[in-house]
């Protein structure tokens, strides 16, 4: 299945729900659009110390406040739900102290950066309650929409539920060039979108059911940045929205009410050739992607959402929720959007090895485990080393039913193909997550720099945080 990439939503999600039956969960009206002003999170800068910009980020408990009134439990990072967003400039020396308050193990990944293992945060750099962990790294990326979260083996999808996430903004020169929105809260906005089930005191307790084993949590209450059904109110003609999914297992189908067309002028490593045109897209787990928004018109728009599962093949779409609303303040002429973005370079020849994931699942039907290549993770397994400086081609094979975004630590990669047809503009990027359909064969192509360890690997895995603790997750060392 290829999907020709501008396309109506409802192209869009045809082959994906071609066999859909009636949805399990329906929106609840608890939670619906409260009209609050949009809050942007505070940018963080850091501090510059020593010639390296340093992140103090402290994890720790809180109680934030969904709805009025109602204190739900939390984890927070330097907040009561989610962290800041952090600022910093390609090339940059980085050090995050990240503080460990929250009375167990867990980690802190930088998703999407290219680093070395020991700074990675994954399962293998984990912070002992109470302890200060303290990487250094050079930010090696271009200007993009990165982020990260908690990592703790079984614990992700935990962690990440009660809001252990937040989002790093790069920027750099190339980017710093272009006639685009950058004004960070005027022009420039970064949505988390996530969704969540409260109970009847107000609480979202990470217990899962078979379905949410199978297909991933997934709740009712969409949120922005920990906010219900926000207003944004703008003066500018044209708005960039830098958007992250950073559901446990829920896919967003983005658009809008009117069927407006946007503009995709970034993936999850950065910015794209040119701008491309879409009335709909799909945001699977751990994916971003950034848009421009034409609103010269005046007219105020609601951003929404498909909202769906993993196994939305056999269950369908759980329908369509209000994201945000956008309400331009008076009429502008319209503006014009760069024709140019970036050079994006043909993928690299390969010089290494080929290699095969297989995407299955084991045992009796809704029992069964989801694997890769037959295994399920083991902490203490290499699954495979790949030689420092060499270019690779993986080739993912699903032959579940189910949608798996795959994620693969250290690099952005190229899409190469999908059941042979080239990518299409809008996955033509840097990517670092890749969302692979059943029957479907992905192949990327990887390249391996910079970085080699003997010892501390990097993970691959499915993005649904319940697809991940439950083991569909390998490691791999770069010698
Ligand atoms: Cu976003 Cu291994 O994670
Ligand atoms: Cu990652
Ligand atoms: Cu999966």
């Amino acid at each position: 299945m290829a999907y020709p990439m501008t396309m109506t939503r409802r192209a869009a999600l045809a082959g994906l729900t071609a066999l859909a039956a009636p949805a399990l969960i329906r929106p609840r009206a608890a939670f619906a659009g409260t009209g609050q002003a949009f809050i942007q999170p505070r940018l963080n800068e850091g501090r510059i110390e020593g010639g390296r910009r340093v992140f103090d980020l402290t994890v720790a408990p809180g109680l934030h406040e969904f709805r009025p009134g109602i204190a739900t439990e939390t984890i927070g990072i330097n907040a009561t739900f989610l962290g800041p967003i952090l600022s910093a400039r390609a090339g940059d020396a980085l050090r995050m102290n990240v503080a460990n308050h929250i009375g167990e193990p867990m980690t802190l990944h930088w998703h999407g950066l290219h680093l070395p293992a020991a700074a990675d945060g994954g399962p293998h750099q984990e912070i002992a309650p109470g302890a200060v962990w303290s990487p250094e790294f050079d930010l090696m990326q271009k200007a993009g929409t990165f982020w990260f979260h908690g990592h703790q083996h079984e614990k992700t999808g935990a962690h990440v539920w009660a809001g252990m996430a937040g989002v790093l903004r790069v920027t750099d020169d190339e980017e710093a060039a272009l006639p685009l929105p950058r004004t960070y809260g005027e022009d420039d906005f970064t949505l988390v979108l996530q969704d969540r089930r409260f109970d009847a005191d107000g609480q979202m307790p990470y217990t899962m059911n078979m379905h949410d084993r199978m297909a991933g949590m997934q709740g009712d209450v969409l949120l922005v940045n920990g906010q219900t059904g926000p207003v944004l109110e703008v003066d500018t003609p044209l708005i960039r929205l830098r958007i992250l999914n950073g559901a446990n297992g829920t896919f967003y189908g983005l658009h809008f009410a009117d069927n407006r067309t946007f503009h995709q002028i970034a993936s999850d490593g950065g910015l794209l050739a040119e701008p491309v045109p879409m009335q709909g897209a799909i945001l699977s787990p751990g994916e971003r992607a950034e848009f421009l928004v034409d609103v010269s018109d005046g007219a105020a728009v609601m951003l929404r959402a498909e909202t769906f599962g993993a196994e939305v093949a056999m269950m369908g779409t759980s329908g369509t929720r209000d994201v945000m609303e956008i309400r331009p303040r008076g009429v502008r002429p319209t503006p014009t959007l760069p024709d140019r973005l970036a050079e994006i370079p043909p993928p690299p020849d390969a010089t290494g090895e080929d290699r095969r994931f297989d995407l299955a699942m084991t045992g009796m039907g809704m029992m069964g485990d989801f694997t890769i290549n037959g295994r399920r993770f083991d902490h203490s397994r290499i699954d495979f080393a790949v030689p420092l400086g060499t270019t690779e081609t993986w080739i993912w094979t699903n032959t579940t039913p189910m949608l798996h975004p795959m994620h693969i630590h250290d690099v952005q990669f190229r899409i190469l193909s999908r059941n042979g047809i080239p990518p299409s503009a809008q996955e033509a990027g840097l990517k670092d997550t890749v969302l692979i359909r059943p029957q479907e064969t992905v192949a990327l192509r990887l390249s391996f720099s910079d970085y080699a360890d003997p010892v501390l690997p990097y993970m691959y895995h499915c993005h649904i945080l319940e697809h991940e603790d439950a083991g569909m997750m390998g490691q791999f060392t770069v010698v």
